[in-house]
């Protein structure tokens, strides 16, 4: 048994469902299922029920947060069709605008040119008197984040270079994207990428394999999308998981919705890598701590960090999983790295697969919690 102590994770991607959807999630389960995984902050998507559209949602939102978590959480913001007006004093609050441009679970999408320059314009002219967020400056604006594949992801980098706004792309999947994003970084545009485990280490075979178990937006890629992915390792800032917990009758049901969770496989994955020599711990430490809370403004927690036993092998099953719908799509995979302990603050959290912190010991981030709803 060899135990490396580690600084705890940051998932910068994650979809905690709450509120709209308790059968999949709510903070209390995501977040354990953060803890079992070594992360001990993460960011929570906008596509709720309702999504977190205004300042109020968002309040309502850091509320609920609050009184379950067990672990760090910040929250986007989100665009639709109909909340640019509402949208921007909830800017501060939040870690990031979200804005959906491709096909993929739940209502919020844009997919108009003016509506996108609208949203590109205004969060550059709000962050020109707050600036943008870093650690230094945590009263600033974070990044606008995207989902946009394809011919949606050149429109997005050109607004953000016209505005100067920092762009950060979710979940790379694909040689062109990642190419291209690589093309963008040279010229200089201010612009920061992630990929998931799952497009790290699945492909389009896999996908036939899984069934609705392996369908997620993006889709699993080809052999030769995802070895781009590796060639442009140095390309990819960050590796966040886009958690994103369907049941298993949904997933079974007529027409199953994308998405998979993935927020406490995601440590055991890289450090399986580590193991075979395709990444080094520090890789693993940039990705997925250094970087992501550079890029969000994110202070480390003090007397924070993981301890890592990275000589344990055991294979995923769905049934050691912490998330309400008790699957992953890799179950069945060995893999090398057992997260043994997590504290947070000072205190141990997490033990020996054994939860150990108190309903709401986490805490929300940016001062969304002491939001005041307006009435
Ligand atoms: C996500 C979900 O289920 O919320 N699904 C997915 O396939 N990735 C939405 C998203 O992040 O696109
Ligand atoms: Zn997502």
């Amino acid at each position: 048994m060899a135990i490396v102590r580690m600084p705890g994770l940051v998932d910068a991607h994650v979809h905690l469902r709450e509120p709209g959807y308790p059968a999949k999630e709510d903070f209390g389960s995501g977040t354990a299922a953060a803890l079992a995984g070594g992360v001990v902050t993460v960011l929570d998507m906008p596509n709720t029920l309702p999504p977190t559209d205004t300042s109020e949602r968002l309040a309502e939102k850091a509320r609920l947060a609050q009184s379950k978590a067990v672990c760090d959480v910040g929250l986007f913001v989100g665009a639709t069709t109909t909340n640019l007006d509402a949208y921007l004093p909830a800017a501060h609050l939040a870690c990031g605008l979200k804005i959906y441009v491709s096909d993929t679970f739940g209502s919020l999408r844009i997919e108009s040119l003016d509506l996108m320059h609208r949203f590109f314009r205004s969060w550059a002219e709000t962050a020109a008197s707050r600036g943008f967020r870093s650690l230094q400056n945590p009263n600033g604006l974070g990044p606008i984040a995207v989902h946009a594949e394809e011919l949606m992801l050149p429109v997005c980098l050109a607004l953000s270079h016209l505005y100067q706004v920092p762009l950060h792309v979710v979940h790379v999947t694909r040689r062109s994207e990642i190419a291209l994003i690589a093309k963008a970084k040279e010229r200089g545009y201010p612009v920061t990428c992630e990929a998931t485990p799952h497009h790290l280490f699945l492909d389009e075979s896999d996908a036939r394999r899984l069934g609705p178990y392996g369908d997620m937006r993006p889709r699993l890629a080809t052999a030769d999308d995802v070895a781009a992915l590796w060639e442009h390792w140095e390309v990819i800032d960050l590796v966040a998981t886009d958690h994103a917990p369907h049941t298993h009758a949904e997933k079974q049901g007529p027409t199953p919705p994308p998405g998979v969770p993935g927020v406490e496989t995601m440590l055991p994955l890289l450090l399986t890598a580590v193991h075979e020599g395709r990444l080094t711990l520090e890789q693993v430490i940039e990705r997925c701590v250094t970087a992501p809370r550079r890029i969000y403004g994110l202070a480390e927690p003090p007397q924070t960090w993981i301890d890592v036993d990275v000589d344990a092998d055991y294979v995923l099953e769905d049934g050691q999983m912490r998330t309400r719908v008790g699957w992953t799509p890799f179950r069945g995979r060995l893999v090398r790295g057992r997260i043994v302990e997590v504290v947070l603050r000072g205190v141990p959290v997490w033990r020996e697969g054994t939860l150990l912190a108190q309903p709401g010991s986490g805490r929300v981030l940016f001062g969304a919690a002491e939001a005041v709803v307006a009435p």
